[in-house]
C-alpha cells in the first residue's frame, strides 16, 4: 500500500516539474511565471483541484513516443476566486512549447464541458507556439473542438483569457471568441500570420511586437480589453475582473459588501461642466463619484477613448457603464466606439448586468473616413444592443445630446428605464450653430441676425426642459444627487421583467 501511495507522490513531482528545471529557469528568465505558479497566484490558496494530471499525448510520429510529459502541456481544472468557482486551464511553454496535442485540447475541453453544465466561467491562461506540429491535423481538430465549445459557452458562462505568451495561427480565435482577453506587456503577442509570413506576402518588414503586441491589440485593433506590466499584475486585475461577473447567465451578478453610503452627495459635480459647451472635462470624474468606493474597472481603457465602459458596483451590485467622454473627439460617437460599447452592452446584457450610461455626445462624427468605414452599419451596433437589451437601463445626460447620438446612448425611446437629465443638458436635433446655418441660411451674410437667431435657438433648445415636457425624461435631477438617484432607481428596477419575442437568434448588423 505504501509504495502505490509513494507512487502517486512521484508522479505528482514529475508532472509538478514540467519541461523541467531547464525550461522552468529559461521562462523565469523571461520574466514569466510558469503555468502553475500563474495559477497560485490566480486562484485562492490550496482550492485548485486538479484534472487530468496524467494525461499524455499520443502521437508516434517524429519519435514522439519517447518523450512524454504528464499533463501533456496545460494544467486544467477548477478552483475559486475570493470564494466563488472558476474553471481553468493554464498552458505550459515547458512542455513542448505549450504547444496544442489531441490530448491537450480533450483536456481543454473537459474544463469547459464542466463548467457549462456546472455553471461556472472559464479563464484561460494562453501561452502557447500553437498546434502541435508533430500531430498535425489532429492537433488542428484539437482547436476546432476547443472553438466549438468557446461558441457553446458564449452568454452562457463569462469566459476570460489571459494572453502570456505567444499566441499565434488558429490559436488566438479561441480567446477571440472570448468576452475579454488581457495581455502582458512586451511578453505576450497574438497574430494569425507571423512577421516572417507577412514579410513573404506583403514584403512588410515588422516586428512581433508591431504586428500583435500588447499596444497594438489594445490601441490599434481593439482584439485585447486591457495590458498588465507583467504575470503578476495581470492575474490581479483578472481576480478583481472576476469579482464583478456573474458565475453564469442562471444567476444575478454578486452582491458584495460596501461601505459607501447609497445617498452620499458630491456637491463637487455641480460644477463639473464648464459654461463654455466646447469645453470638455473628464466624464472618469463623474463615474467615480458616483460608483461605490470609486471603484471602476475599466474596459478597453485605450482604444476609442471618445467612449468610456467598465463595471462598477452600486450599492454592492455590479453595474455596467457605457459613458461618451468630452475629453476625446468631443464625445462623438464613431466606427470604433460604436463596436466597443455595443458589445459591452450586449455582455451585460447576456449576464444581467444592468447598465448606466452617461451621455455627452454632439453626434455622430462626419467625414469621408466614417462613411466608408461603414459608420451606417456599425453606428447601428450600438443602437440595436442598447434597443435589444432587457436589463434595468438608467440614462444621466450631463450636457449635450444631440440628433440619432441621442436616440442611440439609451434614450428613452430605445426601452430606457429611467431617464435623467442634470439641469445643464441640452437635448436638440443638433447644436445651436448648425441649426441656425441650415434654418436660416438666407441671412448668412448678416452676423448680427445670425447671432440673434443662435441665441434664440440656445433659450429654446440649449435645456433639458423641452425634452422633459414631453416626458422623453423622466426628472431633472441636481448633478450633485445624481449617485443617490441612480442607486434609487437600480433598486426600484430589481425585479424588471421583460421579454424580446421569440427568435432563433437576432442578425445584429456584423
Ligand atoms: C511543437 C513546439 C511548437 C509547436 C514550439 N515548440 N512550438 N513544438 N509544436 N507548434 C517547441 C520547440 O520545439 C521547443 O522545444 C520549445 O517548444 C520552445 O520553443 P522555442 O522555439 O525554443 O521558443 P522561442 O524561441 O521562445 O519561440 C517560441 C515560438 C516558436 C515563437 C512559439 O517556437 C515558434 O514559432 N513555434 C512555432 C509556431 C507555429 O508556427 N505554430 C503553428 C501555428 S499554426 P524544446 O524541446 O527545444 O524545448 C496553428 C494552426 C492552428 O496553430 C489552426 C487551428 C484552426
Amino acid at each position: 500500500m505504501k509504495d502505490i501511495l509513494d507512487q502517486l507522490e512521484d508522479r505528482r513531482a514529475e508532472a509538478r516539474q514540467g519541461g523541467g528545471e531547464k525550461r522552468i529557469a529559461n521562462q523565469h528568465a523571461k520574466g514569466k511565471l510558469t503555468a502553475r505558479e500563474r495559477l497560485e497566484v490566480l486562484l485562492d490558496e490550496g482550492s485548485f483541484e486538479e484534472f487530468d494530471t496524467f494525461v499524455t499525448h499520443r502521437c508516434t510520429e517524429f519519435g514522439m513516443q519517447e518523450v512524454k510529459y504528464p499533463g501533456d502541456g496545460v494544467i486544467t481544472g477548477w478552483g475559486t476566486i475570493n470564494g466563488r468557482q472558476v474553471y481553468v486551464f493554464s498552458q505550459d511553454f515547458t512542455v513542448f512549447g505549450g504547444s496544442l496535442s489531441e490530448a491537450h485540447a480533450e483536456k481543454i475541453c473537459k474544463i469547459m464541458d464542466m463548467a457549462i453544465q456546472n455553471g461556472a466561467p472559464v479563464i484561460g491562461i494562453n501561452d502557447s507556439g500553437g498546434a502541435r506540429i508533430q500531430e498535425g491535423v489532429a492537433s488542428l481538430a484539437g482547436y476546432a473542438g476547443v472553438f466549438q465549445r468557446n461558441i457553446m459557452a458564449s452568454g452562457v458562462v463569462p469566459q476570460i483569457s489571459l494572453i502570456m505568451g505567444p499566441c499565434a495561427g488558429g490559436a488566438v480565435y479561441s480567446p477571440a471568441m472570448t468576452d475579454f482577453i488581457f495581455m502582458v506587456r512586451d511578453s505576450s503577442y497574438m497574430f494569425v500570420t507571423g512577421p516572417d509570413v507577412v514579410k513573404t506576402v506583403t514584403n512588410e518588414v515588422v516586428t512581433a511586437e508591431e504586428l500583435g503586441g500588447a499596444k497594438t491589440h489594445t490601441s490599434k485593433s481593439s482584439v485585447a480589453d486591457g495590458a498588465f506590466e507583467n504575470d503578476l499584475e495581470a492575474l490581479i486585475e483578472v481576480r478583481r475582473l472576476f469579482d464583478f461577473l456573474p458565475l453564469s447567465n442562471r444567476e444575478k451578478p454578486p452582491v458584495r459588501p460596501f461601505f459607501d453610503a447609497p445617498d452620499r452627495i458630491d456637491d463637487s459635480l455641480d460644477t463639473i461642466v464648464p459654461a463654455n459647451p466646447n469645453t470638455p472635462y473628464d466624464m472618469k470624474e463623474v463615474i467615480t463619484k458616483v460608483a461605490d468606493e470609486g471603484d471602476f474597472f475599466e474596459i478597453q481603457a485605450d482604444y476609442a477613448r471618445n467612449i468610456i465602459t467598465g463595471f462598477v458596483r452600486i450599492e454592492g451590485s455590479t453595474v455596467g457603464i457605457v459613458a461618451n467622454q468630452p475629453l476625446c473627439l468631443a464625445g462623438c460617437l464613431d466606427i470604433d466606439s460604436a463596436r466597443k460599447a455595443g458589445r459591452f452592452v450586449r455582455f451585460c446584457d447576456a449576464f444581467e448586468i444592468p447598465i448606466l450610461t452617461f451621455v455627452d455626445v454632439p453626434g455622430f462624427l462626419p467625414g469621408t473616413g466614417q462613411e466608408y468605414g461603414g459608420i451606417i452599419k456599425h453606428g447601428s451596433k450600438l443602437l440595436f444592443a442598447y434597443g435589444e437589451a432587457t436589463v434595468p437601463k438608467v440614462t444621466v445626460i450631463t450636457r449635450k445630446a444631440y440628433g440619432g447620438a441621442y436616440v442611440v446612448m439609451a434614450s428613452k425611446h430605445l426601452r430606457g428605464d429611467m431617464n435623467y437629465a442634470w439641469p445643464t443638458a441640452e437635448v436638440a436635433v443638433m447644436g445651436a450653430k448648425g441649426a441656425v446655418e441650415i434654418l436660416y441660411r438666407s441671412e448668412a451674410s448678416d452676423p448680427e441676425k445670425i447671432a440673434q437667431r443662435t441665441a434664440d435657438y440656445e433659450d429654446r433648445f440649449a435645456n433639458p426642459f423641452v425634452t422633459a415636457e414631453r416626458g422623453f425624461i423622466d426628472e431633472v435631477i441636481m448633478p450633485h444627487s445624481t449617485r443617490r438617484r441612480v442607486a434609487r432607481a437600480f433598486a426600484s428596477l430589481r425585479g424588471k421583467q421583460m421579454k424580446n419575442p421569440w427568435k432563433k437568434h437576432d442578425n445584429i448588423p456584423l
